[in-house]
């Protein structure tokens, strides 16, 4: 059981205002994918949520418990948030086995030794790579050791994974089948997870919901279909989406009943409530509109 809600964050470096008033509300079971342009914040929300950065302003709760009151100066450490998350680079130790990374953590929290067993296995078979369970990192490809990378998470039983790009480091084949391992993951563990990506095809195919960020803030939240299908602005529309959208210059004009809109693909008319303004439209005469669809 998790949900995690984030409310009016604000992060500084120095001047850079680089989290400009994040709300966002990850539900219970959730496959939140933070999605973006490099540099929009995306990593940046994940070290807020584990704890690794501390934001200037906002709340943070997780299951109605607060983890982070910035008016009161108040942050809950890393360790007491029940979180796990998974780097980009996944920093395995050299001279362990398989085996002997992923109980590693497990030691430390003093569990018996069957437990441990029984985690370790579980978490390796879950990611199918139990056969290399006493090999050596430089042993295996990298692929293979970002899954142990993730198994090390998943064994802990953390209450939320947070992945930040965990597939940027695999050829476009092994991403593929990735891709399916992590939402049958998600599907047979029920873990929420946090999942941080700039690849928007990631998005749409793995995510429940997506939120996506644009420098700093966040433009829109939705399921990928939503997003598809309802964007919010043009600069959306154009970021989601393979092969990318057509963009068409055209002259709209309402005739009071309908749009009339003519462009190289001709003349077309639209209902007035696929327009998307709030402005006045003026009867008669051409005006500038994004349209709907
Ligand atoms: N430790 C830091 N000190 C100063 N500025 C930082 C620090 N970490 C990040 N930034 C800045 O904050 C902004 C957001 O960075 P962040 O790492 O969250 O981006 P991102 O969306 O994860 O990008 P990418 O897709 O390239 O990983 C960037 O402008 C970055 O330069
Ligand atoms: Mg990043």
């Amino acid at each position: 059981m998790s949900k995690i809600v984030l409310e009016h964050i604000d992060k500084f470096y120095g001047e850079n205002h680089v989290l400009k008033d994040i709300n966002l509300t990850i539900e219970d079971g959730d496959f939140m994918t933070l999605l973006g342009p490099s540099g929009c914040g995306k990593t940046t929300t994940l070290r807020v949520i584990s704890g690794l950065e501390k934001p200037q302003g906002g709340t943070m709760t997780i299951d109605d418990k607060t983890v982070i009151d910035a008016a009161n100066a108040f942050y809950e450490e890393p360790s007491k948030r029940g979180l796990n998350l998974v780097f980009q680079s996944y920093a395995l130790w050299p001279h362990m086995t398989v085996y002997q990374n992923i109980a590693f953590g497990l030691k430390i929290k003093k569990l018996s030794k069957e437990e441990i067993d029984q985690r370790v296995m579980d978490s390796l078979r879950t990611m199918r790579i139990d056969q290399y369970k006493d090999r050596y990192p430089n042993e295996l490809s990298g692929g293979q050791q970002q899954r142990v990378a993730i198994a090390r998470a998943i064994a802990s039983n953390p209450k939320l994974l947070l992945l930040d790009e965990p597939l940027s480091n695999l050829d476009a084949r092994l991403r593929i089948d990735m891709r399916v391992e992590l939402k049958r993951l998600h599907r047979e563990t029920g873990t929420t997870i946090v999942y941080v990506t700039h690849d928007q095809v990631e998005a749409m195919t793995m995510s429940t919901k997506v939120a996506l960020f644009k420098a700093g803030e966040i433009a829109q939240i939705a399921t990928p279909l939503e997003l598809y299908t309802n964007p919010v602005d043009l600069e959306t529309a154009d970021f989601v989406g393979s092969p990318r959208i057509n963009m068409v210059d055209g002259t709209a004009r309402y005739d009071g009943n309908e749009l009339v809109v003519d462009s190289v693909l001709g003349q077309m008319t639209f209902d007035k409530e696929t327009l998307k303004t709030t402005e006045e439209i003026p009867e008669g005469q051409p005006f500038d509109a994004v349209l709907d669809r």
